[in-house]
């Protein structure tokens, strides 16, 4: 029996003014797509914003609905607008932030299984990694991969 270990490695930042220009542009867009969440129902307001290859910007916010599974998450409602939009331009990084009663939380909300899976997919399409930005009030956690999020992913049909 060997005995194996999985590390995961991730920046961790202060505050916006660390980050690259790049990086700082991408976090406020996620930033201001919260406004567009509809979340009636938990009051927890997310937004993705996705850079694709090319520089294109696209965002998505949550969307929750009566029904609750109908509702679908930030980060998946981003990357299914970027790739219904722009099917050949591979994402390069998607940043997520969430407002909970009127500001922006002060930890980084971390994205669910759900859509962890989706981004694996989409950088396995792409062809290259897919950077994850988790923007919090407090600290600011970048991961350069998705499989740093999500370890073992399942992203084959052949053993
Ligand atoms: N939510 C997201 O949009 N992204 C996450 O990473 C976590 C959760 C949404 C789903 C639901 O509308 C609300 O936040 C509360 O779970």
């Amino acid at each position: 029996m060997d005995k194996r270990q999985i590390d995961i490695t991730y920046l961790e930042y202060g505050s916006l003014g660390e980050l690259s220009a790049e990086d700082r542009d991408l976090a406020a867009r996620a930033i201001e797509a919260t406004r567009n969440s509809y979340a009636p129902y938990s009051g927890f307001h997310v937004g993705a914003a996705v850079r694709l290859d090319d520089g294109t910007i696209v965002t998505g916010a949550n969307q929750e609905n009566i029904a609750y599974p109908s509702g679908l998450c930030a980060e998946r409602t981003a990357m299914f607008h970027a790739a219904a939009e722009y099917p050949d331009t591979p994402m390069q990084t998607i940043a997520i932030a969430a407002v909970s009663g009127g500001t922006l939380c002060s930890e980084p909300a971390t994205p669910c299984g759900a859509c962890r899976q989706v981004m694996a997919e989409y950088q396995t399409r792409g062809g290259h990694p897919i950077s994850i930005l988790l923007v919090g009030a407090e600290k600011i956690w970048k991961f350069s991969r998705v499989d740093n999020l999500l370890p073992l992913i399942f992203d084959s049909l052949e053993k």
